[in-house]
């Protein structure tokens, strides 16, 4: 059960890389540590047990990722010592009296190691630090009686870390003594019940549950807590305790990745700021038709006791205190349409993530967001129109990352938002808008594709827009640093990117048949896809440019004249040639990209070329065969090989024949001349 301790273990080497030791003056140094100040630091010495001989003074030992089994009585000689830290080791046991010279510990970490093995033992041995302020025992294969055992006595415990363990079901007298825990990490265990458990914790502040399997949190009233993280469960409901009158707390609450059905029952008040929903089934279901058939009352096992909880489960107004929120995750649900009022609820609502569920339109107007929206995303929905108005444009004056990409929008829906003045990145996608941009853009100005868009715009994507032709004023006035225009394959009119050639970084024009684009004016870019584009040849204007990612992959290309490839591998920082029908025999550009060492070459082993006989991996260069340079060839050495081959075997029959004229007739007077009997 140590999914991240081999991580943990060589990220702590690491650090123990970085520190760099000052010589300590007057002591003499011990072999596998390192003396900085009052620390000491063998971590990773193949230690199997407590070094002797530190200063009397040290404060902190670190012996992290070493060998050590067991913590002997006395082992630890230093009165001062306030840290010590274990991870990763093989610790099984502590005698109990292993701290009896070391009474001020406050910080013990045993993250990682076995200490399930002589717990009881361990556990008089903690017993004898009242005074412990934070202990890891993360990643020890502890089960719940094992960690009661560790924990008897520790009531000064301020953070307690048991993620990785096997605890199952925890109850009130879990933790029931630790009054002063502040932080509690239970992530990564098997939980599927916590009755009660943190009712004699009322100072705790973040508790971590996630990746466990809890199927509900029903009565939540730890008004205390400002982090909860009950992600990666099995949870359906999460229903706060209504009778109480006090503030939560929470500030930020994670149920992502779960199973909720309903949106969570949150606290009557609270200062929720960052509620994260994400990969559940959230719905509202006030609208639909049959509700009525739906029953009122939940009723909620545990192995003491039944409770039922009564809640109007189909009223969409009982979703609490929403009034704080900032930030509001709810990405892969199934939304489909938002209660009255719910967005006006939100007053400081900054960013709104509701990709991926089943919004079919979308009446800004009618909802009312606040004027502090800063990012929206209802990309991969099932919009067919946005709604608004001028005056609700005008309150959105904050928006400023909009994505509205994978839905059903036409030009009209989608163009709404261009013009809003803190715009900065609008992702259009897989919308039908290209259509009807050139008719709308006609009726307009005359002038072609009627971007009116705001000055501050500095990214748009529109791939797969089904986009035509574009008139050549489109994009002019704007100083656009990102455009994508890729998988637009009826493009036309690339000339009119020509005006954004002082500013563009990113330029996507993968599967848009660019033909001949000349790219010498675009001095600022740094990354171009001109993939799926049938070139036969790379174009000459880019090697002027500075580029640092080129996608070059699916086109004609049978190599890269040398030259080139000389010029683009020093600036190339990636590059993608898959898909490519490159010749193996003047692969010459490959071999420049190999030997340069900061060029990434994407998916070079799927890289294939073609010599005189079949296709190879391009890595393969030992099995071409190619017509050398001076004109000839191993095709030629080989016939010419073969050739000699039969004269000379020709040569030999001739002579056999005519030194043993008689064998030879013999044997064929035996086999074809057989005596008949007539
Ligand atoms: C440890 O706690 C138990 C009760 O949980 C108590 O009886 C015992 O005296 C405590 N021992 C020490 C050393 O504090
Ligand atoms: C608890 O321990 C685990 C594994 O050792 C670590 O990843 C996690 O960050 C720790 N939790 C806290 C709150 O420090
Ligand atoms: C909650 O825990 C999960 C799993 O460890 C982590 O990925 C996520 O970032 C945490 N959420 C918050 C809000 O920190
Ligand atoms: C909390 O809200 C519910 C539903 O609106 C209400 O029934 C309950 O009385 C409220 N509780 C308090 C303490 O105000
Ligand atoms: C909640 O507060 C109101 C007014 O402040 C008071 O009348 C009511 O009794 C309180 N309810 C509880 C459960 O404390
Ligand atoms: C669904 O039920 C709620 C109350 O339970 C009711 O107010 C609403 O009108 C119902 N919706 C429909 C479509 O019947
Ligand atoms: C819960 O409600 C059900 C149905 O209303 C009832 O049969 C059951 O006795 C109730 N259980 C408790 C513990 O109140
Ligand atoms: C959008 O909401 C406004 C305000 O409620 C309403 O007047 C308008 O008719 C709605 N538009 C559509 C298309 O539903
Ligand atoms: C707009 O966003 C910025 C940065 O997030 C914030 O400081 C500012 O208060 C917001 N403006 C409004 C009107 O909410
Ligand atoms: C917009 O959303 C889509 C789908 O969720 C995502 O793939 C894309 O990267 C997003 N665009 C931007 C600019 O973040
Ligand atoms: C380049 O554009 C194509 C779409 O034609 C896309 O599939 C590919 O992922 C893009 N390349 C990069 C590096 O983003």
């Amino acid at each position: 059960m140590s999914v991240h301790g081999p991580l943990l273990c060589r990220l702590l080497m690491l650090l123990s890389l970085w520190i760099v030791p000052t010589p300590a003056s007057g002591h003499p140094q011990q072999r596998p540590c390192r003396l900085t100040q009052r620390t000491a630091l063998c971590n990773n010495s193949n230690l199997t047990s407590v070094p002797v001989g530190l200063p009397g003074s040290t404060e902190e030992l670190q012996l992290n990722s070493n060998l050590i089994k067991t913590l002997q009585d006395d082992c630890l000689q230093y009165p001062s010592l306030a840290t010590l830290s274990l991870a990763c080791n093989h610790l099984e046991k502590l005698e109990s009296n292993t701290f009896q010279h070391s009474k001020l510990l406050k910080s013990l970490n045993f993250a990682n190691n076995n200490l399930y093995v002589s717990y009881q033992e361990t556990g008089n041995a903690l017993k004898t630090l009242p005074k412990l302020r934070s202990l890891d025992l993360s990643e020890n294969t502890l089960d719940e009686e094992i960690a009661a055992v560790l924990l008897q006595n520790l009531t000064s415990l301020e953070y307690l870390n048991l993620s990785g363990n096997l605890l199952r079901r925890i109850d009130e007298t879990s933790f029931g003594h630790l009054h002063l825990l502040k932080e509690l990490d239970l992530q990564r265990n098997l939980l599927f019940e916590i009755d009660n458990a943190f009712d004699g914790t009322p100072k705790l502040q973040r508790l971590n549950l996630a990746l466990n399997y809890l199927p509900c949190l029903t009565d939540f009233h730890m008004t205390q807590l400002v982090v909860l993280n009950a992600s990666h469960n099995f949870i359906e409901w999460f229903i706060s305790r209504e009778d109480i009158n006090d503030t939560f707390q929470i500030e930020t609450l994670d149920l992502s990745h779960n199973k909720l059905l309903f949106f969570p029952f949150l606290p009557n008040t609270s200062r929720l700021r960052n509620l994260y929903l994400s990969y559940n089934r959230v719905s509202f279901y006030e609208r639909l038709e049959d509700n009525v058939t739906f029953p009122e009352t939940v009723e909620f096992y545990n192995l003491r006791n039944t409770t039922n909880i009564t809640a109007k489960l189909w009223d969409d107004n009982l979703h609490g205190d929403i009034s704080s929120l900032e930030t509001l995750d709810l990405r892969g649900n199934q939304l489909w349409y938002f209660p009255q009022g719910f967005i006006r609820k939100m007053p400081s609502l900054s960013r709104l993530r509701l990709c991926t569920n089943c919004l079919e339109s979308l009446n800004l107007t009618l909802e009312q967001f606040s004027g502090s929206l800063y990012e929206l995303d209802v990309s991969n929905n099932r919009l067919k129109e946005i709604v608004a108005d001028d005056v609700t444009l005008v309150t959105l004056g904050n928006l400023t990352y909009l994505n509205l990409s994978l839905n059903d929008l036409d030009c009209i829906s989608s163009g709404l938002f261009l013009t809003l003045p803190s715009l900065r990145s609008v992702d259009l996608s897989y919308n039908n808008i290209g259509i009807c941009l050139p008719e709308e853009a006609e009726a307009s100005t005359g002038s072609g594709m009627d971007l009116k868009t705001t000055v501050s715009l500095r990214q748009l994507y529109l791939k797969g827009c089904n986009l035509g032709m574009i008139p050549p004023t489109a994009f002019s006035g704007l100083s656009l640093t990102h455009l994508d225009l890729s998988d637009n394959p009826m493009l036309s009119g690339q000339r009119s990117i020509q005006s954004l050639s002082s500013t563009l970084q990113h330029l996507g024009l993968g599967n848009t048949h660019i033909g001949d684009f000349d790219f010498s004016d675009f001095q600022n870019l740094k990354s171009l896809n001109i993939s799926r584009n049938s070139l036969l040849r790379l174009p000459a204007s880019i090697l002027n440019l500075d580029l640092k990612l080129l996608d070059l992959r699916d086109n004609k290309l049978s190599t890269i004249p040398s030259a080139q490839a000389n010029t683009l591998a020093p600036k190339l920082h990636t590059v993608f040639l898959t898909g490519n029908p490159f010749n193996c025999c003047q692969t010459e550009w490959f071999r420049t990209f190999e030997t340069t060492k900061t060029i990434h070459v994407v998916g070079q082993s799927d890289m294939e070329c073609t010599d005189l006989f079949q296709t190879h991996s391009i890595l393969h260069s030992r099995l071409f065969l190619c017509q050398e340079e001076n004109g000839e060839s191993i095709f030629w050495y080989i016939i010419l090989f073969a050739s000699i081959c039969v004269s000379l075997v020709g040569i030999l029959i001739i002579v056999f024949l005519t030194l043993k004229p008689k064998v030879i007739h013999k044997s064929i007077k035996n086999k074809c001349f057989k005596p008949t009997s007539y």
